[in-house]
């Protein structure tokens, strides 16, 4: 066995996972993941041990965390959905949380999002906020990271923007569209979550790339990079939200939230901290133009089907 102490990370065949596993792994790091489904197929064959998340045995889930130097936690819901509640992924976080403690867990980087706050009238930013403030409260020492839209292969959002400006002649933008978003890259991410890791304090970083798009030049950018003719149009946000209820019906997923508009709206995937990433999304926009949007990515069938 390896004298090596194991690092690991939740959801590593999800999206953010996936980065920050991948890395590790090519620099010589052992690797578990935690996941809801340890039977399914495995991108990185046996160079990653696989445990399921047990948060209903938290003994078990505590002794998978065992000899770990470090947890990254990218375990999070996008939205309610059936039995998923908002409120059960806190409860499961906090379970998280103390099975790193019995486990002597000694530090954890976790995956929060630009502007989480307690008080937040939008139950995902609250409960994001919630699950920082219980990992400030326990023993470990910690990096919380506060990435806006995250893009890469295998991402969901950027890809069906995309999808949506091949797909049909209209794409409609809640509001004016000035409203602002930042990005970053999740390889920029991975990298970041990775060289926090062997830190030893306790800190909330925003990690955000180079540029900050209004979302009209974002929708704009991705258009003409893909070669799309759609026309983009500005309706009211309650409009959008049925069409795109309309939509998701159709193709059986939840495009948007309520909380992804209005916070989008209200500038919450904003920040004024320096940049962390340095890909910047108009290049490597350049570089996926013709496969990007071909299929869609439906959260419910990752994640429900
Ligand atoms: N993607 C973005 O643009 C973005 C932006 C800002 C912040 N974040 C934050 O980054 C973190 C990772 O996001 P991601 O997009 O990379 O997520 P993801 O890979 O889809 O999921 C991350 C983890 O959460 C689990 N999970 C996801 N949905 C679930 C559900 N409905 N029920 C139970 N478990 C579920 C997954 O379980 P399995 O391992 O079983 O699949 C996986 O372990 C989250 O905390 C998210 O809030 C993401």
């Amino acid at each position: 066995m390896s004298a090596e102490p194991e690092h690991v990370v939740t959801g590593a065949f999800g999206f953010t996972g996936r980065f920050i596993t991948r890395r590790l792994l090519s620099m010589g790091v052992r690797v578990k993941t935690l996941t809801r489904t340890p039977a399914r197929t495995n991108p990185f064959g046996d160079r990653l041990t696989v445990a399921a998340y047990n948060f209903e045995n938290p003994g078990a889930l505590a002794r998978s965390l065992e000899g770990a130097a470090v947890l990254y936690n990218t375990y999070w819901v996008r939205f309610p959905h059936g039995r998923t509640t908002f409120e059960a992924a806190i409860a499961n976080t906090r379970t998280l949380l103390r099975a790193c403690e019995e486990a002597g867990v000694p530090r954890i980087v976790h995956v929060s999002v630009t502007n989480a706050a307690t008080d937040s009238p939008l139950p995902y930013y609250r409960g994001k906020g919630l699950v920082e403030e219980a990992i400030k409260r326990s023993s470990l020492t910690y990096a919380i990271l506060r990435p806006p839209l995250i893009f890469g292969p295998g991402d969901i959002l950027v890809n069906n923007i995309a999808w949506f400006l091949r797909r049909f002649p209209i794409f409609t933008v809640m509001g004016d569209g000035h409203y602002r978003l930042q990005c970053l890259f999740a390889e920029d991410f991975a990298e970041t979550a990775i060289a926090c890791a062997s830190r030893q304090d306790r800190g909330v970083v925003d990690v955000v790339g180079p540029e900050t798009f209004s979302f009209d030049e974002f929708v704009r950018l991705i258009a003409d990079t893909i070669g799309s003719r759609a026309r983009i149009v500005h309706l009211s946000s309650h409009t959008v939200r049925g069409l795109l209820g309309l939509v998701g019906r159709v193709i059986r997923d939840v495009v948007l939230t309520p909380d992804e508009i209005a916070g989008l709206m209200s500038g919450l995937l904003v920040t004024q901290s320096p940049p962390l990433g340095r890909t910047r999304f108009r290049d490597w926009l350049g570089g996926v133009a013709g496969t990007l949007g071909r299929t869609y990515a439906s959260e419910l069938a990752r994640h429900y089907r």
